[in-house]
């Protein structure tokens, strides 16, 4: 296989927030703890410097073991990892926001967060039960708060000192629009389903314009059909650079400007997840316009409810 250059060290300068994030990060939502806390762990060996987690994800404890044991190891530095978690849906109250964010440091054995999003836009009846359901199984919605309202509680994180940035994720374009009008302090970045089949196009040239880093989750299609590592156009650009489908579309994702995620369990492909180098011209014009298809796989951003996690019983 050819053999990686610097694209993977990219970094992204936060123009909104402080510090700069790398472009190709380490999500975590993985259902198994113990997988969980492994994959940080090879993750950050493998040299991955971003790590993404989430107060719904539960997986921030494990994340926190992974990360306390590579420091204490003296292998990577607390400073070198760039770290982000979520508030969830049942904590927009403004003064829910400070307690959230706290449990979720001490989880992740941290004293301050590079980056805290909002996990969707939907502000879910507040309380311990994270999927807060009616008679009729339908997701409670509190209609006491509104995104602006729970924006200026992170606003107040960073001026703190707890957080160096903030943003926002599942928010489309309008509604991304409305909250960086109206901010104090400006979204950092835009966390949002993106990949070869739903390049948002759009969204990433209002983030660029503003100053603002898109973050693509799902970067390989979330193991869904239609897979998007068989798509003939990104196979047959990997059998021509001598790179998987995987390292394509991570490469695509980064140098077309956005920082991204990819996630798996499974040791050789954190190894190969991390292995990317720059394609060349014409085979991401052959992406941007051979690639026709146009798939959503996370309908999170429709709901609040997310797609990708099993429902609490
Ligand atoms: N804000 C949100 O609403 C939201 C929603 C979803 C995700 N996220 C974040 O984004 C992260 C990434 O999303 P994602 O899990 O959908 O990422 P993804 O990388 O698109 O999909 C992960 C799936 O791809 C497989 N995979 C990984 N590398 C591969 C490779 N080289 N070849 C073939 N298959 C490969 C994994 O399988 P194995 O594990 O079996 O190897 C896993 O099933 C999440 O962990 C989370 O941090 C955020």
């Amino acid at each position: 296989m050819k053999p990686a250059d610097n694209l993977r060290f990219t970094k992204l300068p936060l123009a909104n927030g402080s510090g700069a994030i790398p472009a190709l990060g380490f999500g975590t939502l993985i259902p198994d703890p113990v997988a969980t806390k492994n994959a940080t762990k090879a993750a950050l060996e493998a040299g991955f410097r971003a790590l993404d987690t989430a107060e719904r994800y539960r997986t921030e404890k494990e994340v926190g073991e992974a990360m306390r044991e590579v420091f204490q190891a003296g292998k990577i530095k607390r400073e070198e990892v760039f770290v982000a978690t979520k508030l969830w849906n049942t904590n927009h109250r403004p003064e829910r926001v400070k307690p959230a964010f706290e449990a979720s440091l001490k989880k992740l054995q941290l004293d301050y967060l590079d980056l805290y999003l909002i996990h969707t836009p939907f502000a879910f009846q507040p309380g311990d039960v994270q999927d807060p359901r009616d008679a009729n199984g339908n997701v409670i919605y509190d209609r006491g708060v509104t995104l602006l309202d729970t924006w200026g509680a992170l606003e107040k994180l960073v001026d703190e000192g707890k957080c160096k940035a903030i943003g926002l994720s599942d928010i489309g374009l309008e509604k991304l629009k409305e909250i960086f009008e109206a901010a104090t302090i400006k979204p950092a970045v835009v966390h949002v389903e993106s990949h070869p089949y739903l390049p948002e196009w759009d969204l990433l040239d209002y983030c660029r314009k503003n100053g603002i880093v898109l973050q693509a989750f799902a970067a390989l299609g979330h193991s869904s059909e239609p897979n998007l590592l068989a798509d003939p156009v990104i196979t047959a650009i990997a059998d021509r650079v001598g790179k998987t489908p995987a390292q394509v579309a991570l490469a695509w994702g980064i140098q077309r400007g956005t920082a991204l995620l990819t996630t798996t369990k499974t040791p050789s492909r954190i190894a190969e997840n991390f292995e990317v180098s720059t394609l060349p011209e014409n085979a991401m014009r052959e992406i941007n316009e051979g690639v026709k298809s146009r798939i959503r796989f996370n309908a999170v951003v429709e709901t609040g409810i997310p797609g990708f996690i099993p429902r609490e019983k």
